[in-house]
Parts: C-alpha cells; structure tokens; sequence
C-alpha cells in the first residue's frame, strides 16, 4: 500500500461484469464520502490511452506478442506514476479495471510468453505498487463472450480470439488466486449483478474499516 490510500483492482475475462460492478461501487464509495479515483487499464492518462488505441486496433492483428507486452508495460508505467501513484499518496481510494495481473494471465496463459520476463516487467512498470485486493469475476467463459456480443454488436481484436484462449486466461486468473490468496478473491460472476455486488461488499467492507 502506498500512503493512506487503498488501491482495488477489477479481472476476469471479456463480459464478466467488471465494469458494472465498478461503477456501483465507486458510487456507493462517493456517496460515503471517500475521495475515489476511478481508473482503467490499458489506458487511465494520455499517453496510456494512445498506448490502449494501439493495442485494441482491429487493424493490428499482425503485432507480435512480445510488442504487445512491452505495449502494455509501456502503458502501465505511466498509468502507475502518474494516475495511481499520486492518487494512493493523496489518501484516494483507487479503483482500476484490470492490472498487472492481466498481463500475466493474457500475455503468459494466455499468449504462452515466459512468466518471468512479464513479472520483471511488472515490477519495472508498477514501481511496487501492488493492489490491496483483487476481485477476480469469474465465469464461463462462453457467457462472458455471448453478453459482450449483445451489448455491443461487434467484437474487437482481442475478444475475437478462439474460446480456448479465454478459458487458458480463466484458468490463469483461478491459477493467480491460488498463489495469493489473501490478494486475489474469486467472485462467482455468474450471479446476478446483486449478487455478485454482495460478495464484493462483503470483502470491501472490513478493509474500509481499518
Ligand atoms: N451479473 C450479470 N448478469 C448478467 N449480465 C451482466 C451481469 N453483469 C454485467 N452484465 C452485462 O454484461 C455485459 C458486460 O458487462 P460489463 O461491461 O460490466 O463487463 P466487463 O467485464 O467490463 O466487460 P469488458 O471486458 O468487455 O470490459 C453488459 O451488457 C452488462 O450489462
Ligand atoms: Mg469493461
């Protein structure tokens, strides 16, 4: 944790409802009163927008996978030292839709690169900021992709990928857990967006009391 503040992080694969769940608790955050700073990666300033704009063009399907992982690292520096960094020392609460994690669950289960180099790169990027938790919203994979589709017609590069790639990264993300635990809690995403809001207050909670 860096000063005061408590920096929360969303995963899970395309559709599992991080964005839904992110958006009622930073309302419910800003109603009592905390100082919020909602964020998301790629992207969460300029530059790392530009970065994001890069990595999502439907049109770059020929980038290499390790392209793409510097791309990322690239963009987390600057989200971490100028957005989150900040905010943490300030006192905010800090809510990011993905994070370091996703790059070791897409880029090493899910693309097959060396976990290694991407955990150096974590730790050259996020400058030891770590999250305090980690609310993974897990699902089948399959529903994720089918509520992406009906919302918004199309899909984008990365969620074209074959099923089999999402369910390594699901995979990637119960493997995460795993290994910490008291970090990473697996949210069953399949509830409905009540439920699964409830499991969230649930762990939040004892963390803002502190
Ligand atoms: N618990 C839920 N049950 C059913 N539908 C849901 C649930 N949560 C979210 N949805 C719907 O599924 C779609 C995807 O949700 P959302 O955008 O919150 O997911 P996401 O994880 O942010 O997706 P992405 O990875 O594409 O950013 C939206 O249409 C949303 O309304
Ligand atoms: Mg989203």
């Amino acid at each position: 944790m860096v000063g005061r503040g408590l920096f929360i992080t969303f995963e899970g694969t395309d559709g599992a409802g991080k964005t839904t769940q992110i958006q009622r608790l930073s309302r419910d955050l800003k109603n009592a009163n905390y100082d919020v700073c909602l964020t998301r990666e790629p992207g969460g300033t300029l530059i790392s927008e530009q970065i994001r704009d890069m990595l999502l063009n439907p049109d770059h399907s020929e980038m290499a996978a390790t392209t793409e992982l510097l791309l990322y690292a690239a963009s987390r520096a600057q989200h971490v030292s100028e957005v989150i960094k900040p905010a943490l020392t300030e006192g905010k609460i800090v809510i990011s839709s993905r994070f370091a994690d996703a790059t070791v669950v897409y880029q090493g289960y899910g693309r097959g690169l060396d976990l290694d180099r991407i955990n150096y790169l974590n730790w050259m990027a996020t400058d030891g900021v770590t999250p305090d938790v980690t609310f993974v919203l897990d699902l089948p994979v399959v529903i994720g992709l089918q509520r992406v589709q009906k919302s918004r017609g199309g899909l984008d590069r990365l969620e074209r990928e074959k099923i089999e790639f999402h369910q390594r990264l699901r995979d990637g993300y119960r493997a995460l857990a795993q290994q910490e635990p008291q970090r990473l809690k697996i949210i069953d995403a399949q509830a409905t967006p009540d439920q699964v809001y409830a499991q969230i207050q649930a762990i939040i909670q004892p963390l803002l009391q502190k």
